[in-house]
């Protein structure tokens, strides 16, 4: 029996470059190897938005995202958290094995706190019991789908890390193996993607590249790309310039060899250089932009793929909600 991998989603809208190279690829190559299940953390979000119609879309948005960046409902299991209730039974049952202190420890609610503290705040402004138990409810997550591998990057380490001491608890409790005990599959090597001011790619830096906006406004975004003062004439490092390193994402081995070397020679300028990676950006992204566009023009398909995947999953989670109520006399 092949091994299972889930991945947990956070719903944010407008993907960008970098969550397709760091995040979105990697967690679909892991399809190839794993029994792999996606899940939309639907019900984490709600910690934080609290606006309906944002929560919504923004649901719908990251579906269609996954979906059209090639994530197949055939042949892995794609749901939404808050489709399964066995998630939030289990979220109860774990609770009971959950110091607080265990909570305390945890770097979100830390941050939080840290941040009250400074500015004189209350200790615990701003902190909902959403996000203060947002560890067990993740634990909870990973331990319905008896899941053996979780692809997260470094800073959700401590979560998988918490997840493995709840369901320890659990195990060390009625002596046996009620529940698997999960491992993180860290991504060592991601790839920082450099975003238009070449700090990393990221939302909170406002430099992204969005993966589904028409293309005149990929093309405006990638002109909008800081260069340096070096004229025309002057030949380039293309390893010091992002353009190239965000060209090396999209361009196969002979293009990244004929760019680097017009860089090496001079004569070509930074316009140039950006109208030559838009060429290639938009090859990739023309395709994806028009699955994304017919997937978000027609909702109820989309609710229908994620509605199937839960169908799939509910009777996994079920059959794990029963061994651990039975474990614990509540059966
Ligand atoms: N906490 C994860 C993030 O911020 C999202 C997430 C929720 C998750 N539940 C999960 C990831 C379970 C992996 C497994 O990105």
């Amino acid at each position: 029996m092949k091994k299972i991998s889930l991945t947990g989603i956070k719903p944010t809208g407008d993907l960008h470059i970098g969550n397709y190279f760091g995040a979105i690829k990697p967690a679909l190559e892991l399809a190839k190897e794993y029994d792999a299940r996606y899940f939309i953390a639907d019900y984490h979000a709600l910690n934080s938005m609290k606006d309906p119609k944002e929560l919504n879309s923004t649901i719908r948005q990251v579906a269609a995202g996954w979906l059209a960046s090639g994530l197949d409902p055939e042949k892995v299991i794609f749901y939404r958290q808050s489709s399964i209730p066995e998630v939030f039974e289990l979220t109860a049952m774990l609770m009971a094995f959950t110091s607080k202190g265990l909570m305390n420890r945890a770097h979100a609610y830390k941050a939080q706190v840290q941040e009250n503290n400074e500015k004189g705040d209350d200790t615990d402004a701003g902190v909902n019991m959403g996000l203060f138990t947002y560890p067990i409810l993740m634990a909870a997550d990973i331990i319905i789908f008896d899941s053996d591998i979780v692809p997260v990057g470094k800073d959700q380490v401590q979560h998988i890390e918490m997840a493995q001491d709840i369901a320890q608890s659990v195990n060390a409790n009625y002596g046996q193996q009620v529940l698997k005990i999960p491992q993180a599959g860290v991504q060592e090597d991601a790839a920082v993607i450099p975003g238009l001011d070449g700090r990393k790619m990221s939302k909170s830096y406002n430099n992204v590249i969005p993966l589904f906006v028409p293309e005149k406004i990929l093309r405006k975004t990638i002109m909008r790309i800081v260069t340096n003062s070096q004229s025309v004439e002057e030949p380039k490092n293309p390893d010091e310039s992002q353009i190239y390193q965000l060209y090396k994402l999209f361009a196969d081995n002979d293009e990244q060899a004929a760019l680097a070397s017009r860089y090496r020679n001079g004569g070509m300028g930074w316009g140039e250089a950006k109208e030559e990676l838009f060429r290639v950006v938009n090859r990739t992204l023309s395709p994806m932009r028009e699955r994304y566009d017919a997937i978000m023009a027609d909702i109820p398909s989309l609710d229908k793929i994620l509605q199937n995947g839960a169908e799939k999953a509910r009777p996994i989670a079920a059959s794990v909600l029963k061994r651990f109520r039975k474990a614990a006399g509540v059966d």
